[in-house]
């Protein structure tokens, strides 16, 4: 069997986004529209890929320069896709087996497309064979031209006539070509309505030379090209339901599709439910048996098992373990671990905290580059004062310890084991182990303090009455 090599066309402008930015390098659920053609791509294991970059080509080649197998050709003008296929050859000189083309604009192309697409190829003895599917809507796809069966060329919306333009057949913009078809890129011509050269231009050539055209009917979504923000918006919802749908398959709960917004690649466990308007970014992951309640937003955020992640709740560079509750109204920050059975309540801000197994801050507090022990209570309102204008400082608190509300940690602080801190304290210096520390001022009663305020105010009253009433 010859061997395989891509070459994927990611030079153009991109005119029609209206855009600063290189087409191919628009995200789509968070990932640039190149990487998901290049994703289908990558399992069919080429010998090489070779990208064809132009346009803000040092920006597609930086945002990809991780990525192995990967060769990149930089086309100097923008001329056409037969120039930009010229340009993706010169990195490959030599290789003597099949090309796969591609156009580096269609994020919506399957591995398995692809797979079939290429054995189809390599079945019917074609030297070349052009992926089409058939719609109602041609739009400003190339026209399939046929004599029956064989496919006699491609004609550009530009370029057709208006029985051409009623032809519901288009090209779908991937090819497969075996070499000897090569040489034919050579007598296309600019002579067109565009004045490009035109990749489409080789099948019409291809079939003037006596070789053998093939056209093989894919499915329309999989060859859905993005040249609009509208056609961008469209092909992000088609991959989000894809995810979506997979995920549903695996055993989660997605409640409402239409607002579950969860980046490729992110795994959640069996039986875990999503609410509605929730997003799911980043290099996160959700175990089993989780409940993330409606405007949770993760973030690069790992979620262990039975953990519930209560409404409008942000999550950010956290690892949260198996059975925390998290929120409702609470932001983890990055650098925060919460290991086993931890509660985080309404409105707590952590920051580069650890809460060890059993750890619970249930309300209003903010706890920053804190080691909070296992079984700790922090009560309500507690601060950890954790910088001084320059520098932050770090408040460490032992197991089993009680911290009363509204106490304030100025750190840097350490309160040991199995200690208690009476609410309203401001702690300045460290409280050992099974200490009580309280540093608020002893309570006063005034006896009957009330009475002789109101006493007072209405002697006030009377002198006031009489003065007015001298005056008159
Ligand atoms: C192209 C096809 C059309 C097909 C459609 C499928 C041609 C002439 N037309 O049209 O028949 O129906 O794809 O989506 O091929 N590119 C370069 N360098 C260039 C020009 C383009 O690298 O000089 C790249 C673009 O970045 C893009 C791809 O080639 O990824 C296709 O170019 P585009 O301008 O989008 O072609 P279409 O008009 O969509
Ligand atoms: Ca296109």
């Amino acid at each position: 069997m010859k061997k395989l090599a891509a070459v994927i066309l990611a030079a153009g402008l991109g005119t029609r986004m209206k855009s600063g930015m290189a087409k191919v390098l628009h995200p789509i659920l968070g990932r640039p529209m190149l990487s998901w053609p290049l994703s289908a791509v990558k399992p069919l294991k080429p010998s090489v890929i070779s990208v064809v970059v132009g346009h803000q080509g040092d920006k597609v080649e930086a945002a990809f320069s991780s990525e192995r197998g990967l060769v990149f050709a930089t086309q100097k003008q923008m001329l056409g896709t037969a120039d930009a296929f010229k340009t993706g050859l010169e990195p490959i000189r030599g290789f003597d087996g099949i090309i796969l083309v591609i156009n580096g604009d269609m994020p919506l192309t399957r591995t398995e497309t692809l797979k079939n697409f290429i054995a189809a190829h390599r079945k019917s003895k074609n030297a070349l064979t052009v992926g089409t599917f058939i719609t109602d809507t041609p739009g400003s796809y190339g026209r399939i031209i046929r004599d029956g069966s064989r496919i006699l060329g491609i004609v550009e919306k530009k370029d057709a006539t208006p029985q051409q333009l009623a032809i519901t057949e288009v090209n779908g913009g991937i090819y497969v070509i075996e070499p000897e078809v090569l040489p034919l890129l050579e007598r296309i011509t600019n002579s067109n309505a565009a004045g490009e050269y035109y990749l489409t231009d080789m099948v019409g050539l291809a079939v003037a030379a006596g070789m053998k055209v093939g056209g093989y009917v894919v499915d329309e979504e999989d060859l859905f090209g993005v040249n609009s923000r509208r056609e961008l918006a469209g092909a992000a919802d088609i991959l989000r339901r894809r995810m979506l749908n997979d995920l549903m398959d695996s055993g989660v709960t997605v409640m409402h599709p239409e607002s579950a917004f969860i980046q490729p690649g992110i795994s959640v466990g069996r039986d875990t439910v999503i609410y509605p308007n929730v997003v799911i970014e980043g290099a996160s992951s959700i175990g089993e048996g989780c409940v993330i309640y409606p405007g949770v937003r993760l973030v690069d955020a790992v979620i262990g098992d039975r953990v519930k992640v209560k409404d409008s709740t942000l999550i950010e560079e956290s690892t949260v373990g198996d059975g925390c509750a998290v929120g409702p109204f609470a932001h983890i920050r990055p650098g925060t671990v919460l290991k086993k059975d931890v509660k985080v309540g309404n409105f707590v801000e952590l920051k580069k905290a650890v809460l060890e197994d059993g750890a619970k801050a249930s309300h209003l507090s903010y706890l920053g580059d804190a080691q909070i022990g296992r079984n700790v209570n922090i009560g309500a309102g507690t601060i950890t004062c954790n910088y001084d204008g320059k520098k932050k400082h770090k408040t460490t608190i032992g197991e089993g310890v009680f911290i009363g509300s509204d106490t304030q940690l100025v750190a840097p602080v350490t309160i040991g084991d199995g200690a208690y801190v009476g609410a309203g304290s401001t702690i300045t210096a460290d409280v050992p182990p099974g200490a009580l520390a309280i540093s608020r001022v002893r309570q006063r009663n005034i006896t009957d303090w009330a009475l002789r305020k109101a006493q007072m105010a209405d002697c006030v009253s009377k002198k006031a009455q009489k003065a007015d009433s001298g005056s008159k």
